[in-house]
């Protein structure tokens, strides 16, 4: 714990300590740890000196921010309407078969935690899915597969 202390104070010293720092400062918790755990927002707020209450409520409300574990790649994909129409459900289903897992639900090597989220914005491109802040647009079964194995290969551990 002495380490993400350490981390947030850090971050705290970057960015003040004043409210406005609130929202930069989780971002730099998750973008660290991958997470924000209770333990690390507990730790924000006695930092900035405000309530826990406070800081769990931003958490909560930049779902991007999410609380517990995620994996180091966080796929996103778009559920809306122009991608359901053009087949996002088959992509859905790949990524279901590869990884293992469900929307919701990290992979046990803890590389990939699978979403669903609302549009985009690559609607004229759908399906789409975001993987951390990389869009990937144009999706087909089999494009998806290379991608993640493209992932995979960055992290030494292609698909079978
Ligand atoms: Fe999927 Fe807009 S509907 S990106």
């Amino acid at each position: 714990m002495a380490k993400i202390q350490e981390t947030i104070r850090d971050l705290a010293d970057r960015y003040g300590r004043s409210k406005e720092s609130l929202l930069p400062i989780l971002q730099g918790v998750y973008e660290n740890y991958h997470a924000l755990t209770d333990e690390a927002m507990v730790e924000v707020a006695r930092e900035l000196d405000i309530s826990a209450a406070h800081v769990y409520g931003t958490a909560t409300f930049y779902s991007f921010l999410e609380s517990g574990k995620s994996g180091k790649y966080i796929i996103r994909l778009c559920k809306t309407i122009t991608c359901m129409m053009h087949g996002k459900n088959l992509i859905l289903q790949e990524l279901e078969d590869i990884l293992k897992v469900k929307p919701g639900q990290t992979t046990s090597d803890g590389l990939f935690t699978l979403k669903e989220t609302n549009c985009l914005g690559q609607c004229h491109k759908g399906p789409a899915m975001l993987i951390n802040d990389t869009p990937h647009t144009d999706l087909t079964p089999e494009k998806v597969r290379e991608i993640i194995n493209e992932y995979r290969i960055k992290e030494h551990m292609p698909l079978n």
